[in-house]
């Protein structure tokens, strides 16, 4: 098996939508193209998503425009629809790699909360997004939340995760990131909820996304890492938090995972100095 692993860092997106204050675009900007130096080859950069629900990321479409084209790189943003994708559109500049997530929810309360909808609408709303983006050869992944627990919902069914893989790869065989949302999993419960989905979707289609709530975040990957799953999603400084979880850490830290990587023996092709000098940056943005 291949001792490669692959980075998807979030913080920019899933990081700063959380922050209580709008990063300016500049600020944004800058972190970017600090992480676009450092070996990454996948940097998730904002959200076409209502203004009203995450203004954080209202400034999306300007930060695109300033986003410069850096070889080996793509950037991705999130779309819930084709409200969405025509303000992507608008967005982007030709030149430049982009690819959309689409994402969804494992549990019918998070689906409400964060989408406003059942998670069937969601699967409707998202379906012409996947369809044009294939179309027009942008690339594709998508979300699961709430794999492990929903914050209205309590636990989720390994079997509910599954199926909810399975409907959206069968929208398009697209890399799905499995979301820890709330941080509560466990090394054995990731084991279980993955060994489930490894039924509907092979390992290399997926992708772990795992909130450091609880602090095990590390520990969780390493379960996924042992069930074959070779891409991760971080966010440089922990970036991020949890609304259902005041003062809760964020998304993983990139220099985290980082520095597990190297322990264990897996390339990221990433340079930790460049990932600690942007987990400053980011910092002093909070
Ligand atoms: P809605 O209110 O149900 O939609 O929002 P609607 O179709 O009824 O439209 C209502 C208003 O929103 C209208 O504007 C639309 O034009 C506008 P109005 O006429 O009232 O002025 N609208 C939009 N505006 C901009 N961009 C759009 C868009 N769509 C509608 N794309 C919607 C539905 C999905 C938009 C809303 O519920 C929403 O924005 N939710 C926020 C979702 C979000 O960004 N959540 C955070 C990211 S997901 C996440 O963090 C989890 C993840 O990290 C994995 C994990 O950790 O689990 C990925
Ligand atoms: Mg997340």
């Amino acid at each position: 098996m291949t001792r490669a692993v692959r980075i998807h860092e979030v913080g920019p997106r899933d990081g700063l939508q959380n922050e209580a204050r709008v990063i300016p675009v500049a600020q944004k900007v800058a972190l970017i193209e600090m992480l676009g130096r450092s070996g990454l080859t996948d940097i998730e950069v904002g959200s076409f998503v209502s203004p009203r629900w995450v203004p954080q990321m209202a400034n999306s479409d300007q930060v695109m425009a300033r986003l410069p084209q850096v070889a080996g790189v793509t950037y991705a943003v999130l779309v819930p629809n084709m409200r969405g994708w025509e303000g992507f559109k608008a967005a982007r500049k030709d030149m430049v790699n982009y690819e959309i997530a689409v994402f969804i929810s494992a549990s019918e309360g998070f689906s409400q909360s964060n989408l406003n909808c059942s998670i069937a609408q969601s699967v409707a709303n998202l379906a012409p997004v996947v369809e044009v983006a294939l179309n027009t050869g942008v690339g594709l992944r998508g979300y699961v939340s709430c794999v492990t627990d929903c914050p209205f919902d309590g636990s989720t069914s390994h079997s509910q995760v599954a199926d909810v893989v399975g409907l959206l790869r069968e929208i398009a065989p697209m890399r799905v990131s499995l979301g820890d949302t709330l941080g509560n999993g466990t090394p054995e419960r990731v084991m279980q909820m993955l060994e489930a989905v490894l039924k509907v979707a092979p390992a290399d289609s997926l992708a772990g996304h795992f909130h450091d709530t609880n602090g095990r975040a590390l520990p969780n990957i390493e379960a996924a890492l042992d069930l074959g799953v070779r891409t991760f999603d971080s966010a440089v400084g922990g970036l991020g938090g949890c609304p259902y979880a005041p003062g809760a850490p964020g998304n993983v830290a990139t220099e985290a995972v980082l520095d597990l990587m190297a322990r264990l023996g897996f390339e990221t092709g990433v340079d930790p100095a460049i990932i600690a000098q942007a987990a400053k940056m980011a910092k002093e943005m909070r």
